[in-house]
């Protein structure tokens, strides 16, 4: 895998734009994954503002989500279909029908999964998925000891992602779902690009353990070392547990700039 260390998570944002924007020059209705939490909000702040400067018409993009809540309300403000279409889809000028989800009010909460990795399939699948990590090295909701192979699927959160999470329930962990729906890791690996970012300190263990450790599901995210195109962007203070940064930031360096990420 790629690792490209920068210096802030607005480097890494517009980094990651940047070979957004580029994806839909080449497809304009490329199929974009995309993950919630606090790291990917510089790329959507980014990718938003090339759209509204004309620097990329992204008008036939479509935008599809890893990962969801099971038993929020319908419009709930945090439920991930909520947090994507306010944080993205919106910002991007889409409209829903560009949109596609997990559906985490379903009664039949497995049905649900299996129509949502049908429907990516035949959406013509994942061009570009963007990733997050949480503290304990998951990718999606996948948690540790999650099965490489695994498809969409319903999952039960660790305490840990619960607390991490808690900040989006007005800090009140009880307010947080214990179950989601996820992309399995089987899935997210069918993209044909998948890039993870990370920034703080918090994460440099994952990082490290994700990157420069060996393939397991302890550490779900050790996965994209599975895959043959998958990009690590990390800041400075995620980067500080890598033993090889400075063959990361060599490699970087030396990298056609023709090439992208
Ligand atoms: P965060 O979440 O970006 O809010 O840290 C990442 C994740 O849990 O995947």
């Amino acid at each position: 895998m790629e690792v490209v260390i920068v210096p802030d998570a607005k480097a890494g944002g517009e980094l990651i734009a940047e070979a957004m924007a580029a994806l839909v020059r080449r497809k304009p209705d490329a199929l974009l994954g995309v993950a919630t939490g606090s790291t990917p909000l510089p790329i959507y702040e980014a990718l938003t503002a090339k759209v509204r400067e004309g620097e990329v018409d992204a008008s036939r993009a479509r935008i599809c989500q890893l990962d969801e809540y099971v038993g929020l309300p319908a419009g709930h403000p945090e439920s991930y279909r909520s947090v994507v279409l306010r944080e993205v889809v919106e910002p991007l000028g889409l409209s829903e029908s560009a949109f596609m989800g997990p559906d985490g009010s379903a009664e039949d909460v497995q049905g649900a999964c299996e129509a949502y990795d049908r429907a990516l399939a035949e959406a013509g699948g994942v061009d570009l998925q963007l990733l997050g990590i949480g503290t304990d090295g998951h990718i999606g909701f996948n948690e540790p000891c999650s099965s490489l192979a695994s498809r969409t699927r319903i999952k039960t959160l660790t305490e840990q992602t619960r607390v991490d999470n808690a900040r989006f329930f007005e800090g009140d962990i009880e307010q947080v779902p214990h179950h989601v729906i996820t992309q399995g890791i089987g899935t997210i690996l069918e993209a044909r690009h998948l890039v993870l970012l990370a920034t703080g300190e918090g994460k440099a263990d994952a990082v490290a353990a994700t990157v420069e450790g060996p393939v397991a599901s302890v550490v779900p995210a050790s996965a994209l070392q599975l895959h043959p195109h998958a990009t690590v962007v990390v800041d400075e203070a995620a980067a500080s547990k890598l033993k090889l940064a400075e063959y990361f930031r060599h490699t970087y360096a030396n990298k056609p700039a023709w090439q992208g990420l």
